[in-house]
């Protein structure tokens, strides 16, 4: 099998918190991202007789554990959050505070690729992603949206929770070619975070909707811009919203200028251009009034085609976007320039290790 390896990759030195165990339970195996409040670490569990289980821990930023608006609204919304049972939606295991004070989150562990990820690795090879998968992808993280949108509180209230961050990192496909969620309702804490650590929360202004920029509250409408625009990237190979400063990429989300997908893709059924650009409307009630009525659409799309978008197909297109993206560290592609590769390394190191436990 081929590892990653690269003069880049051979520079980075082990992140100190590598090794420790948190909470008295949680190993930190391997750094797999940094985020705008947090670092995310694949870790393992340490049960009763020997119990172990991949998981992946979300450690808060000191600064901002130190900060107690932030941590209000962080832990709100992991209670909200954890709430939420969906096949879809990534679930959390756990919420604590570390030897140090540091709040930790830990959720299951999505072994596979995000879905920025899984794009560039079309581009490391100049080939379009195939657009039924990406329409599948759609549909799954869509229900996702849509079990959260419905969501009825322990009363049986109807209480809808928003993502608000529709992020190609939030999306998450595994090597089991399972497509889930993270972070949802995180979004709130956010935008503190935001206010006080404005450098750290970079490249998201990209993935709101219009509305948001005018101060409106999230909705259905503006999850659904996000899948949008998510799908429109994945599409057409590259950024939607791109601009030389934050201000730039804020006027063009504000006045949705949305290039004709068929521009960058003529080979997609025009229905599917369609759908993406019902779904990237710049007023909300002209988008979908559900995600539930989105699925439809793309569901009714991917009918017209033989094409399959089983599991199983879902799994071997992680798989080759894996291996692409590990030609493109050895090949030092230009690609790689858009990509984490410790945490790409970290991902690879997971199927390896995992198979080392069973021995
Ligand atoms: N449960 C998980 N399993 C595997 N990888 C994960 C998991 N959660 C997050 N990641 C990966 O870790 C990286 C960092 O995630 P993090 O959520 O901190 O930042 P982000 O998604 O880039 O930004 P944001 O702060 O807006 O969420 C991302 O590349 C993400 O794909
Ligand atoms: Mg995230």
């Amino acid at each position: 099998m081929v590892t990653l390896h690269s003069s880049r990759n051979s520079a980075l030195s082990k992140h100190p918190a590598i090794g420790r165990l948190l909470g008295g339970k949680y190993e930190l195996l391997a750094l797999a991202g940094r985020g705008g409040m947090a670092e995310v670490f694949r870790a393992t569990t340490h049960g009763v007789a020997g119990f172990r289980r991949p998981v992946a821990v979300k450690r808060i930023i000191d600064e901002l554990s130190e900060d107690p608006k932030f941590v209000a609204m962080f832990v709100e919304e992991a209670r909200v959050t954890a709430a939420l049972q969906h096949p879809n939606i990534v679930q959390i295991h756990d919420f604590d505070r570390d030897e140090d004070g540091a709040y930790f989150l830990v959720m299951e562990w999505v072994d596979g690729l995000n879905l920025h990820e899984w794009r560039m690795a079309h581009r490391a090879v100049e080939e379009p992603a195939p657009w039924h998968l990406a329409a599948a992808i759609g549909i799954e993280i869509l229900k996702a949206l849509n079990s959260a949108h419905t969501h009825r509180n322990e009363d049986g209230k109807l209480s809808p929770v928003f993502h608000r961050d529709v992020t190609p990192q939030n999306i998450l496909m595994g090597t089991n070619g399972v497509v889930r969620l993270a972070d949802f309702g995180l979004a709130r804490a956010m935008d503190r975070a935001r206010t006080t650590q404005p450098e750290m929360v970079k490249g998201k202004l990209g993935y709101i909707a219009p509305e948001m920029t005018r101060g409106a509250d999230p909705s259905v409408q503006t999850d659904i811009f996000g899948v949008g625009i998510v799908l429109w990237e994945a599409l057409a190979g590259r950024k939607l919203f791109k601009g030389d400063t934050p201000l730039d990429v804020l006027q063009k989300v504000r006045d949705a200028q949305v290039p004709p997908l068929a521009e960058s893709r003529p080979d997609l059924p025009q229905s599917l251009c369609d759908a993406l650009h019902r779904a990237l409307q710049k007023e909300p009630e002209r988008r979908y009034s559900s995600a539930r009525s989105m699925v439809r659409a793309l569901a009714n799309i991917l009918r017209m085609t033989p094409e399959s978008t089983s599991n199983d197909v879902i799994a071997r297109s992680i798989a080759q976007a894996r291996d692409r993206l590990r030609q493109a560290v050895i090949d030092d592609n230009a690609v790689t320039e858009h990509l984490d590769i410790e945490r790409l390394r970290t991902v690879d190191a997971a199927p390896r290790e995992a198979a080392g436990a069973r021995r």
